[in-house]
């Protein structure tokens, strides 16, 4: 991060918009990639994220809340994810916007400035997020949403965010850029920072979402809080987790066996299970092709649900209200979101399936969900890969099903 050059006037500064709302940039900043190297970062490709996080925002005060909300976005950067918000809703009754970098802060303040926000809806702070939840821990009322947007991984704020966040049905945003870590690329390293073990497998979005959502509720028991998934997301190399927090001891460990597990991967034949409760029940042989060499494991994992129904349906009617850039794919995402829920972890990647058979032509994936449908299994789209379905057929079965669909077409 360049912290000299701090002395710049607004003639230092490039005008910009996103949404409706029109933004400054340090000049030297424009057009390059987006990376910690940058004066201020912004990332144009983040839009999806940041329109994402104002629509979930507004759903969790419309169902959850149900009043004025106080928000802290301790990585603001620009400050354009909560200018944005704070343009598109009166829901909101104040804004901290927090940066460590001094330069971001400086920026925030013109934004601020720039877009006539008043001084009583947003308050702009230089500190270290992990601090500045520390105070507001100790502050008697506390916010009802806490967003992360650190560059890679969250794993460090999550424990301080709980000590700050409303203790029940507070909302916490969080976002995970270091997806090479939980997809299993760097194993090791997954499991220094996540305390699990990944598996880089033809579905390890998902696995790398159920880590980190498995991490942040063992955070959050550690501090006598539960969760409930609201809306898991992957898009474009980053996870984004919208979660609020619940008490009560008993009904965290009542939830326990639900909330964690494994998944059992047998890398011969692709079969997958998950398990929830004893590992040391299950078989050491592949159930399908009796392997016993190919078995890998990932966990421990979130196993309980990604998202709420009613979130999702409330997000949707808002997407289709607020005309976002990304509106379609938004509206992509929470259908397939949707169809995730009650679905089994994990998805089969038909195209790949399909090459391994050696089929002539990849077949239309509602087909093939028509197909397994009609022979008492579930199926369903999944938002994690748009080239892939969920099923709880098992891989053996769906090999058939490929293979008879390409003689009969
Ligand atoms: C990925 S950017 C945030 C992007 C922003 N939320 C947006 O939508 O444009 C990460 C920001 O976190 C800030 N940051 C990094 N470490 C921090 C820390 N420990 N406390 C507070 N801010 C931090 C960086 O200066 C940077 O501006």
């Amino acid at each position: 991060m360049k912290t000299e050059n701090q002395d710049f006037g607004k003639n230092k500064y490039i005008t910009k918009q996103e949404g409706s709302v029109k933004f400054l940039l340090h000049e030297l900043d424009n057009g390059t990639i987006p990376s910690k190297s940058m004066n201020v970062f912004y990332n144009k490709r983040m839009e999806l994220n940041r329109d994402i996080s104002i629509l979930a925002v507004i759903a969790y005060s419309n169902i959850v809340s149900q009043g004025s909300l106080v928000v802290v976005d301790s990585m603001a950067a620009s400050g354009i994810g909560s200018i944005r918000l704070l343009k598109n809703t009166k829901t909101v009754e104040k804004i901290y916007l927090n940066d460590i970098n001094p330069i971001a802060v400086e920026l925030i303040k013109n934004n601020l400035e720039l877009n006539e926000i008043e001084s009583n809806q947003a308050e702009v702070l230089n500190k270290d997020a992990n601090l500045l939840f520390s105070e507001i821990s100790r502050s008697s009322a506390l916010p009802d949403v806490i967003s992360i947007d650190p560059f890679g991984t969250p794993n460090l704020y999550i424990d301080s965010a709980f000590k700050a966040i409303k203790k029940d049905k507070g909302l916490l945003c969080i976002t995970a850029t270091d997806t090479a870590v939980l997809f299993g690329v760097k194993p090791k390293v997954c499991i220094r920072k996540y305390m699990a073990k990944p598996l880089h497998t033809d579905y390890c979005k998902e696995i790398g979402a159920r880590i980190l959502l498995s991490f942040i509720s063992r955070i959050a028991n550690i501090n006598n809080l539960g969760i409930i998934p609201l809306l898991t997301f992957y898009s474009n190399h980053f996870i984004r987790i919208f979660t609020i927090t619940f008490r009560g001891k008993s009904k965290i460990s009542k939830d326990l066996p639900k909330s964690y597990g494994y998944i059992i991967h047998c890398k011969s034949c692709g079969n997958r299970s998950s398990v929830i409760e004893n590992l040391l029940k299950v078989p050491q042989k592949c159930p399908i092709c009796l392997s016993e060499k190919h078995l890998s494991y990932s966990g421990p994992l979130w196993v309980g649900e990604l998202h709420q129904k009613s979130y999702l349906e409330e997000l949707n009617l808002l997407n289709e209200k607020f005309h976002f850039k990304n509106k379609n794919r938004i509206r992509k995402i929470l259908k397939f979101a949707l169809n995730e829920i009650n679905m089994p972890i994990s998805y089969y990647n038909i195209h790949k399936i399909s090459q391994q058979l050696k089929l002539s032509s990849i077949p239309k994936l509602e087909d093939i969900i028509k197909i397994i449908e009609e022979k008492g299994y579930k199926a369903s789209r999944t938002h994690f890969d748009f080239i892939s379905i969920k099923s709880d057929m098992k891989i053996d079965e769906l090999k058939k099903v490929l293979r008879q669909n390409e003689k009969l077409n």
